[in-house]
Protein backbone atom coordinates (compact mmCIF):
# COMPACT_ATOMS: atom_id res chain seq x y z
CA UNK A 1 0.00 0.00 0.00
CA UNK A 2 0.93 3.72 -0.62
CA UNK A 3 2.28 5.52 2.23
CA UNK A 4 1.94 9.27 2.88
CA UNK A 5 5.34 10.29 0.60
CA UNK A 6 4.56 7.72 -2.25
CA UNK A 7 0.88 8.51 -3.77
CA UNK A 8 0.65 7.20 -7.35
CA UNK A 9 0.12 9.98 -10.29
CA UNK A 10 -3.03 9.82 -11.85
CA UNK A 11 -6.24 11.78 -12.33
CA UNK A 12 -7.18 15.46 -13.56
CA UNK A 13 -5.77 16.54 -10.11
CA UNK A 14 -2.35 15.12 -10.30
CA UNK A 15 -0.02 17.42 -8.55
CA UNK A 16 -2.95 19.51 -6.90
CA UNK A 17 -1.69 20.08 -3.10
CA UNK A 18 -4.97 20.39 -0.43
CA UNK A 19 -4.92 20.55 3.53
CA UNK A 20 -8.03 20.77 5.44
CA UNK A 21 -8.65 20.91 8.87
CA UNK A 22 -12.72 20.39 9.20
CA UNK A 23 -14.84 17.39 10.48
CA UNK A 24 -17.97 15.59 9.32
CA UNK A 25 -19.42 16.14 6.11
CA UNK A 26 -19.33 19.39 4.47
CA UNK A 27 -16.07 20.46 3.92
CA UNK A 28 -14.09 17.07 4.04
CA UNK A 29 -16.20 15.56 1.55
CA UNK A 30 -15.06 18.28 -0.62
CA UNK A 31 -11.54 16.91 0.29
CA UNK A 32 -12.43 13.63 -0.35
CA UNK A 33 -13.76 14.20 -4.16
CA UNK A 34 -10.68 16.18 -4.35
CA UNK A 35 -8.40 13.26 -3.58
CA UNK A 36 -10.40 10.80 -5.35
CA UNK A 37 -9.93 12.97 -8.54
CA UNK A 38 -5.78 12.67 -7.87
CA UNK A 39 -5.26 15.17 -5.28
CA UNK A 40 -2.55 15.02 -2.70
CA UNK A 41 -4.79 15.59 0.67
CA UNK A 42 -3.59 16.05 3.81
CA UNK A 43 -6.49 15.77 6.79
CA UNK A 44 -5.86 17.67 9.87
CA UNK A 45 -7.35 16.46 13.10
CA UNK A 46 -7.76 17.92 16.75
CA UNK A 47 -5.43 16.15 19.80
CA UNK A 48 -8.41 15.16 21.78
CA UNK A 49 -10.67 13.10 19.77
CA UNK A 50 -10.45 13.54 15.89
CA UNK A 51 -12.48 13.85 13.13
CA UNK A 52 -16.04 13.10 14.89
CA UNK A 53 -16.67 11.12 11.43
CA UNK A 54 -14.60 8.30 13.14
CA UNK A 55 -17.74 7.31 15.30
CA UNK A 56 -19.32 6.29 12.51
CA UNK A 57 -18.71 2.47 11.34
CA UNK A 58 -19.06 2.71 7.36
CA UNK A 59 -19.42 5.76 5.75
CA UNK A 60 -15.86 7.14 7.14
CA UNK A 61 -14.21 4.74 5.14
CA UNK A 62 -15.96 6.27 1.80
CA UNK A 63 -15.32 9.83 2.88
CA UNK A 64 -11.89 9.53 3.92
CA UNK A 65 -10.62 7.82 1.28
CA UNK A 66 -7.47 9.05 -0.45
CA UNK A 67 -6.18 11.08 2.56
CA UNK A 68 -3.66 11.27 5.02
CA UNK A 69 -3.87 12.07 8.94
CA UNK A 70 -2.63 14.73 11.14
CA UNK A 71 -3.27 15.28 14.48
CA UNK A 72 -2.00 18.74 15.12
CA UNK A 73 -3.53 21.34 17.54
CA UNK A 74 -3.25 24.60 15.21
CA UNK A 75 -4.43 27.35 17.75
CA UNK A 76 -1.73 26.77 19.65
CA UNK A 77 1.51 28.96 18.72
CA UNK A 78 3.89 26.04 17.52
CA UNK A 79 1.16 24.46 15.66
CA UNK A 80 0.00 27.73 14.10
CA UNK A 81 3.71 27.54 12.55
CA UNK A 82 3.02 24.35 11.54
CA UNK A 83 0.26 24.88 9.56
CA UNK A 84 2.15 27.43 7.72
CA UNK A 85 4.36 25.20 6.84
CA UNK A 86 2.02 22.57 5.63
CA UNK A 87 0.14 25.11 3.43
CA UNK A 88 3.52 26.81 2.05
CA UNK A 89 3.43 24.79 -0.78
CA UNK A 90 -0.18 24.07 -0.67
CA UNK A 91 -2.99 24.90 -3.66
CA UNK A 92 -5.96 24.86 -1.54
CA UNK A 93 -6.37 25.27 2.30
CA UNK A 94 -10.21 24.21 3.56
CA UNK A 95 -11.50 24.90 7.35
CA UNK A 96 -14.96 24.27 8.57
CA UNK A 97 -15.86 26.25 11.94
CA UNK A 98 -18.17 28.34 13.51
CA UNK A 99 -17.95 31.50 11.68
CA UNK A 100 -14.18 33.67 11.64
CA UNK A 101 -12.83 30.86 14.27
CA UNK A 102 -9.06 30.77 12.25
CA UNK A 103 -8.92 34.55 11.91
CA UNK A 104 -10.00 35.12 16.14
CA UNK A 105 -7.61 33.55 16.49
CA UNK A 106 -5.14 35.32 14.60
CA UNK A 107 -4.60 32.68 11.78
CA UNK A 108 -6.03 35.37 9.16
CA UNK A 109 -5.94 34.86 5.25
CA UNK A 110 -3.11 37.93 5.07
CA UNK A 111 -1.08 35.85 7.60
CA UNK A 112 -1.47 32.62 5.09
CA UNK A 113 -0.60 34.67 2.13
CA UNK A 114 2.34 35.75 3.07
CA UNK A 115 3.61 31.87 3.42
CA UNK A 116 1.87 31.16 0.20
CA UNK A 117 0.67 34.13 -1.61
CA UNK A 118 -1.36 32.13 -4.30
CA UNK A 119 -3.34 29.40 -1.92
CA UNK A 120 -6.52 29.21 -2.27
CA UNK A 121 -8.26 29.44 1.01
CA UNK A 122 -11.91 28.29 1.97
CA UNK A 123 -13.31 28.98 4.64
CA UNK A 124 -16.61 26.92 5.55
CA UNK A 125 -19.39 27.85 8.41
CA UNK A 126 -23.11 27.93 8.95
CA UNK A 127 -23.70 31.10 8.63
CA UNK A 128 -20.77 33.21 6.93
CA UNK A 129 -17.35 34.80 8.11
CA UNK A 130 -19.17 38.05 8.64
CA UNK A 131 -22.85 39.29 9.06
CA UNK A 132 -24.90 39.58 12.54
CA UNK A 133 -22.15 38.20 15.25
CA UNK A 134 -24.76 36.20 17.03
CA UNK A 135 -25.80 34.37 14.38
CA UNK A 136 -22.01 33.80 12.68
CA UNK A 137 -20.58 32.29 15.43
CA UNK A 138 -23.19 29.57 16.11
CA UNK A 139 -22.99 26.06 15.55
CA UNK A 140 -24.12 24.57 12.36
CA UNK A 141 -25.18 21.41 10.80
CA UNK A 142 -27.48 20.24 7.61
CA UNK A 143 -30.43 20.21 9.11
CA UNK A 144 -30.25 23.63 10.89
CA UNK A 145 -28.91 25.45 7.83
CA UNK A 146 -31.86 23.66 5.82
CA UNK A 147 -34.24 25.24 8.54
CA UNK A 148 -32.33 28.98 8.42
CA UNK A 149 -32.08 28.94 4.36
CA UNK A 150 -35.81 28.21 3.99
CA UNK A 151 -35.35 25.06 2.12
CA UNK A 152 -36.74 22.94 5.23
CA UNK A 153 -40.03 25.02 4.96
CA UNK A 154 -40.85 23.81 1.40
CA UNK A 155 -40.38 20.02 2.19
CA UNK A 156 -42.84 17.96 3.65
CA UNK A 157 -46.44 17.94 4.06
CA UNK A 158 -48.66 20.75 5.13
CA UNK A 159 -48.69 19.55 8.65
CA UNK A 160 -45.15 18.72 8.96
CA UNK A 161 -42.01 21.01 7.35
CA UNK A 162 -39.38 17.94 6.69
CA UNK A 163 -35.17 18.20 6.18
CA UNK A 164 -33.81 16.45 2.67
CA UNK A 165 -32.08 13.70 3.87
CA UNK A 166 -29.58 12.38 4.14
CA UNK A 167 -27.78 15.78 4.99
CA UNK A 168 -28.55 17.23 1.74
CA UNK A 169 -26.98 21.08 3.26
CA UNK A 170 -23.62 19.21 3.97
CA UNK A 171 -23.43 17.30 0.79
CA UNK A 172 -24.62 20.57 -1.55
CA UNK A 173 -22.31 22.05 0.14
CA UNK A 174 -19.22 19.65 -0.21
CA UNK A 175 -20.03 20.52 -4.29
CA UNK A 176 -20.02 24.43 -3.73
CA UNK A 177 -16.29 23.93 -2.12
CA UNK A 178 -15.21 22.00 -4.93
CA UNK A 179 -16.49 24.32 -7.55
CA UNK A 180 -15.42 27.59 -5.73
CA UNK A 181 -12.03 25.92 -4.91
CA UNK A 182 -11.00 24.68 -8.38
CA UNK A 183 -12.64 28.12 -9.83
CA UNK A 184 -10.26 30.30 -7.59
CA UNK A 185 -7.34 27.48 -8.47
CA UNK A 186 -7.95 28.13 -11.66
CA UNK A 187 -7.31 31.68 -11.38
CA UNK A 188 -4.44 31.98 -9.02
CA UNK A 189 -2.30 29.82 -11.39
CA UNK A 190 -2.37 32.35 -13.71
CA UNK A 191 -1.88 35.35 -11.82
CA UNK A 192 0.04 34.21 -8.74
CA UNK A 193 -2.87 35.50 -6.72
CA UNK A 194 -4.93 33.31 -4.33
CA UNK A 195 -8.33 33.60 -2.53
CA UNK A 196 -10.31 33.33 0.15
CA UNK A 197 -13.74 31.55 -0.36
CA UNK A 198 -16.62 32.19 2.16
CA UNK A 199 -18.90 29.34 1.90
CA UNK A 200 -22.19 29.99 4.40
CA UNK A 201 -23.90 26.69 4.15
CA UNK A 202 -27.08 28.58 4.59
CA UNK A 203 -26.10 30.34 1.14
CA UNK A 204 -25.54 27.23 -0.33
CA UNK A 205 -28.60 26.05 0.75
CA UNK A 206 -30.54 29.40 -0.11
CA UNK A 207 -29.12 29.26 -3.78
CA UNK A 208 -30.36 25.62 -4.75
CA UNK A 209 -33.44 26.31 -2.54
CA UNK A 210 -34.85 29.32 -4.76
CA UNK A 211 -36.44 28.28 -7.45
CA UNK A 212 -39.77 28.45 -5.77
CA UNK A 213 -38.48 31.75 -4.01
CA UNK A 214 -37.72 33.38 -6.96
CA UNK A 215 -41.57 34.07 -7.77
CA UNK A 216 -42.49 34.39 -4.06
CA UNK A 217 -39.64 37.76 -4.21
CA UNK A 218 -40.96 39.16 -7.57
CA UNK A 219 -44.72 38.63 -7.13
CA UNK A 220 -45.58 37.51 -3.07
CA UNK A 221 -46.34 34.12 -4.78
CA UNK A 222 -45.90 31.16 -2.08
CA UNK A 223 -46.85 27.63 -2.47
CA UNK A 224 -48.05 24.90 0.05
CA UNK A 225 -45.97 22.17 1.24
CA UNK A 226 -47.10 19.27 -1.64
CA UNK A 227 -45.78 16.47 0.52
CA UNK A 228 -45.42 13.54 -2.39
CA UNK A 229 -46.15 15.66 -4.95
CA UNK A 230 -45.57 18.65 -6.83
CA UNK A 231 -46.29 22.20 -5.88
CA UNK A 232 -47.62 23.50 -9.33
CA UNK A 233 -47.81 20.30 -11.94
CA UNK A 234 -50.13 17.88 -12.72
CA UNK A 235 -48.26 14.64 -12.72
CA UNK A 236 -45.04 15.03 -10.90
CA UNK A 237 -44.62 13.11 -7.97
CA UNK A 238 -43.81 9.81 -6.18
CA UNK A 239 -46.98 7.43 -6.91
CA UNK A 240 -48.60 4.20 -5.50
CA UNK A 241 -48.83 0.95 -7.91
CA UNK A 242 -50.15 -1.64 -7.62
CA UNK A 243 -47.00 -3.32 -5.47
CA UNK A 244 -44.96 -0.04 -4.92
CA UNK A 245 -44.20 2.99 -6.03
CA UNK A 246 -43.39 5.08 -8.48
CA UNK A 247 -41.49 8.55 -9.35
CA UNK A 248 -43.37 10.07 -11.84
CA UNK A 249 -41.77 13.67 -14.40
CA UNK A 250 -44.60 14.49 -16.54
CA UNK A 251 -44.08 17.18 -18.51
CA UNK A 252 -44.19 17.88 -22.63
CA UNK A 253 -47.29 18.20 -24.96
CA UNK A 254 -46.70 14.21 -26.58
CA UNK A 255 -46.11 13.17 -22.77
CA UNK A 256 -49.55 14.75 -21.62
CA UNK A 257 -51.66 13.59 -24.42
CA UNK A 258 -50.42 10.23 -24.00
CA UNK A 259 -50.81 9.85 -19.93
CA UNK A 260 -54.55 11.81 -20.95
CA UNK A 261 -55.42 8.72 -22.67
CA UNK A 262 -54.45 6.20 -20.54
CA UNK A 263 -56.30 7.61 -17.37
CA UNK A 264 -59.64 7.78 -19.62
CA UNK A 265 -59.24 11.61 -20.14
CA UNK A 266 -58.13 11.50 -23.86
CA UNK A 267 -61.14 13.17 -24.73
CA UNK A 268 -59.88 16.56 -23.55
CA UNK A 269 -56.71 16.63 -25.64
CA UNK A 270 -57.25 19.29 -28.37
CA UNK A 271 -59.92 21.22 -26.68
CA UNK A 272 -60.24 24.32 -24.71
CA UNK A 273 -59.62 23.26 -22.04
CA UNK A 274 -56.66 21.60 -22.61
CA UNK A 275 -55.53 22.93 -26.08
CA UNK A 276 -53.40 20.58 -28.38
CA UNK A 277 -49.45 22.04 -27.81
CA UNK A 278 -49.88 22.15 -23.85
CA UNK A 279 -46.28 21.27 -22.40
CA UNK A 280 -47.83 21.63 -18.52
CA UNK A 281 -50.51 19.84 -16.92
CA UNK A 282 -50.59 23.29 -14.35
CA UNK A 283 -52.39 22.12 -10.74
CA UNK A 284 -54.56 25.34 -11.17
CA UNK A 285 -56.25 24.27 -14.32
CA UNK A 286 -59.49 23.54 -15.10
CA UNK A 287 -59.40 19.46 -14.98
CA UNK A 288 -56.66 19.33 -12.76
CA UNK A 289 -58.03 17.50 -9.67
CA UNK A 290 -59.68 15.10 -12.15
CA UNK A 291 -56.26 14.52 -14.06
CA UNK A 292 -54.57 13.88 -10.45
CA UNK A 293 -57.62 11.58 -9.10
CA UNK A 294 -57.78 9.28 -12.52
CA UNK A 295 -53.84 9.25 -12.47
CA UNK A 296 -53.91 8.00 -8.87
CA UNK A 297 -56.53 5.29 -9.47
CA UNK A 298 -54.71 4.00 -13.07
CA UNK A 299 -51.84 3.82 -11.17
CA UNK A 300 -53.29 1.48 -8.77
CA UNK A 301 -54.16 -1.22 -10.83
CA UNK A 302 -51.16 -1.29 -12.67
CA UNK A 303 -47.90 -2.53 -11.56
CA UNK A 304 -44.31 -0.17 -11.06
CA UNK A 305 -42.63 -2.32 -13.89
CA UNK A 306 -45.31 -2.06 -16.14
CA UNK A 307 -46.11 1.46 -15.59
CA UNK A 308 -42.33 2.06 -15.89
CA UNK A 309 -41.51 -0.04 -19.18
CA UNK A 310 -45.28 1.66 -20.96
CA UNK A 311 -44.28 5.26 -19.81
CA UNK A 312 -40.94 5.54 -20.96
CA UNK A 313 -41.76 4.64 -24.06
CA UNK A 314 -44.16 7.30 -24.50
CA UNK A 315 -40.89 9.49 -23.06
CA UNK A 316 -42.98 10.06 -19.97
CA UNK A 317 -39.86 9.77 -17.27
CA UNK A 318 -40.93 7.45 -15.02
CA UNK A 319 -38.70 4.95 -12.49
CA UNK A 320 -39.57 2.95 -9.65
CA UNK A 321 -38.44 3.99 -6.00
CA UNK A 322 -35.70 1.68 -5.96
CA UNK A 323 -34.66 0.13 -2.43
CA UNK A 324 -30.84 -0.58 -1.67
CA UNK A 325 -31.69 -4.26 -2.22
CA UNK A 326 -32.95 -3.23 -5.71
CA UNK A 327 -30.26 -1.06 -6.46
CA UNK A 328 -27.65 -3.64 -5.67
CA UNK A 329 -29.46 -6.13 -7.83
CA UNK A 330 -29.80 -3.64 -11.00
CA UNK A 331 -27.92 -4.72 -13.73
CA UNK A 332 -27.19 -0.95 -15.01
CA UNK A 333 -25.55 -0.20 -11.79
CA UNK A 334 -23.85 -3.11 -12.22
CA UNK A 335 -22.95 -2.43 -16.00
CA UNK A 336 -21.29 0.84 -14.89
CA UNK A 337 -19.28 -0.83 -11.77
CA UNK A 338 -20.88 1.63 -9.48
CA UNK A 339 -19.76 -0.37 -6.61
CA UNK A 340 -16.59 -1.23 -5.80
CA UNK A 341 -14.46 -2.78 -2.73
CA UNK A 342 -11.60 -1.86 -1.50
CA UNK A 343 -9.70 -2.67 2.02
CA UNK A 344 -9.69 -0.77 5.48
CA UNK A 345 -6.61 0.08 6.79
CA UNK A 346 -7.34 -2.87 9.13
CA UNK A 347 -7.38 -4.83 6.10
CA UNK A 348 -11.23 -5.73 5.98
CA UNK A 349 -12.96 -5.78 2.77
CA UNK A 350 -15.46 -2.76 2.77
CA UNK A 351 -18.29 -2.33 -0.19
CA UNK A 352 -18.92 1.38 -1.60
CA UNK A 353 -20.17 3.54 -4.16
CA UNK A 354 -17.26 4.10 -7.00
CA UNK A 355 -15.34 7.14 -7.85
CA UNK A 356 -17.95 9.76 -9.61
CA UNK A 357 -18.14 11.04 -12.58
CA UNK A 358 -16.17 9.18 -14.39
CA UNK A 359 -13.15 10.58 -16.52
CA UNK A 360 -12.25 9.08 -19.74
CA UNK A 361 -8.77 10.07 -19.83
CA UNK A 362 -7.52 10.86 -16.34
CA UNK A 363 -9.79 8.37 -13.96
CA UNK A 364 -10.12 8.66 -10.16
CA UNK A 365 -8.36 5.99 -8.45
CA UNK A 366 -9.08 4.87 -4.87
CA UNK A 367 -4.89 4.27 -3.68
CA UNK A 368 -5.78 4.30 0.03
CA UNK A 369 -8.52 3.74 2.48
CA UNK A 370 -9.04 5.85 5.07
CA UNK A 371 -6.21 6.31 8.09
CA UNK A 372 -6.08 5.45 11.43
CA UNK A 373 -5.82 8.48 14.00
CA UNK A 374 -2.81 10.56 13.46
CA UNK A 375 -1.29 7.47 11.23
CA UNK A 376 0.72 9.91 9.15
CA UNK A 377 1.95 12.61 11.63
CA UNK A 378 5.19 11.84 11.46
CA UNK A 379 5.45 11.42 7.29
CA UNK A 380 3.41 14.72 6.78
CA UNK A 381 5.82 16.59 9.35
CA UNK A 382 9.08 14.88 7.91
CA UNK A 383 7.73 15.19 4.32
CA UNK A 384 7.32 19.28 5.59
CA UNK A 385 10.94 19.39 6.60
CA UNK A 386 11.14 18.67 10.13
CA UNK A 387 13.85 16.39 11.68
CA UNK A 388 13.16 13.69 14.52
CA UNK A 389 13.86 15.55 17.07
CA UNK A 390 11.99 18.41 16.20
CA UNK A 391 8.66 15.44 15.87
CA UNK A 392 9.72 14.18 19.28
CA UNK A 393 9.25 17.50 20.92
CA UNK A 394 6.24 19.10 19.10
CA UNK A 395 4.82 15.19 20.39
CA UNK A 396 6.14 15.75 23.63
CA UNK A 397 4.44 19.25 23.89
CA UNK A 398 1.12 17.92 22.86
CA UNK A 399 1.41 20.20 19.42
CA UNK A 400 1.29 17.21 17.72
CA UNK A 401 0.04 13.69 18.41
CA UNK A 402 1.77 10.98 16.21
CA UNK A 403 -0.96 7.62 16.07
CA UNK A 404 0.06 3.92 15.16
CA UNK A 405 -0.90 2.17 11.89
CA UNK A 406 -3.04 -0.67 12.38
CA UNK A 407 -0.54 -2.43 10.19
CA UNK A 408 2.79 -1.68 8.36
CA UNK A 409 2.15 0.39 4.90
N1 LIG B 1 -6.60 22.32 16.64
C1 LIG B 1 -7.02 23.06 17.68
N2 LIG B 1 -8.30 23.30 17.95
C2 LIG B 1 -9.20 22.78 17.11
C3 LIG B 1 -8.84 22.00 16.00
C4 LIG B 1 -7.46 21.78 15.77
N3 LIG B 1 -7.02 21.06 14.75
N4 LIG B 1 -9.96 21.64 15.35
C5 LIG B 1 -10.98 22.15 16.04
N5 LIG B 1 -10.52 22.85 17.11
C6 LIG B 1 -11.29 23.57 18.10
C7 LIG B 1 -12.35 24.45 17.50
O1 LIG B 1 -11.86 25.70 17.17
C8 LIG B 1 -13.40 24.49 18.57
O2 LIG B 1 -13.10 25.45 19.52
P1 LIG B 1 -14.29 26.35 20.13
O3 LIG B 1 -15.40 25.44 20.57
O4 LIG B 1 -13.63 27.11 21.20
O5 LIG B 1 -14.74 27.20 19.00
C9 LIG B 1 -13.27 23.15 19.23
O6 LIG B 1 -12.00 22.65 18.88
C10 LIG B 1 -14.34 22.20 18.72
O7 LIG B 1 -14.20 22.06 17.32
P2 LIG B 1 -15.38 22.20 16.30
O8 LIG B 1 -14.92 21.59 15.04
O9 LIG B 1 -15.88 23.59 16.20
O10 LIG B 1 -16.44 21.23 16.99
P3 LIG B 1 -17.87 21.56 17.57
O11 LIG B 1 -18.40 20.24 18.00
O12 LIG B 1 -17.88 22.67 18.53
O13 LIG B 1 -18.66 22.05 16.26
C11 LIG B 1 -19.45 22.00 14.06
C12 LIG B 1 -18.71 21.25 15.15
C13 LIG B 1 -19.38 21.12 12.82
C14 LIG B 1 -20.90 22.22 14.47
C15 LIG B 1 -18.75 23.37 13.82
O14 LIG B 1 -17.40 23.16 13.52
C16 LIG B 1 -19.37 24.14 12.69
O15 LIG B 1 -20.40 24.79 12.85
N6 LIG B 1 -18.73 24.09 11.51
C17 LIG B 1 -19.14 24.81 10.32
C18 LIG B 1 -20.28 24.17 9.62
C19 LIG B 1 -20.04 22.71 9.38
O16 LIG B 1 -19.09 22.32 8.74
N7 LIG B 1 -20.97 21.89 9.89
C20 LIG B 1 -20.91 20.48 9.76
C21 LIG B 1 -21.42 20.07 8.49
S1 LIG B 1 -21.24 18.34 8.25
Amino acid sequence: MANATTMPAFGNLQGVKVVYSAMEIAAPVAAELLAEWGADVTWIENTFYGDSMRDTTYVKELERRNQRSIQLNVFSEEGREVLFNLVKDADIFIESSKGPAYAKRGITDELLWEHNPSLVIVHVSGFGQYGVESRVNRAAYDLTVQAYSGYLSQNGTPEQPMAAAPYLGDYATSLMVVGSSLAALNKAKETGVGESIDVAMHEVMLRIGAYYMMDFLNEGIKYPRAGARHQNLCGIGEYKCKDGFIGICLYGAPQNKAILERIGLGHLWGTEEIPEGTTGLWLDGPKAQLIEQKLEEYLLTKTVAEVEEDFSNCKIAANAVLEFEDIINEPHYAAREDFIEWETIEGKTVKGPNIFPKFKKNPGQVWRPMPSLGMDTVDILTKAGYSTEQIEELCEKGIVKAGKSPVTV
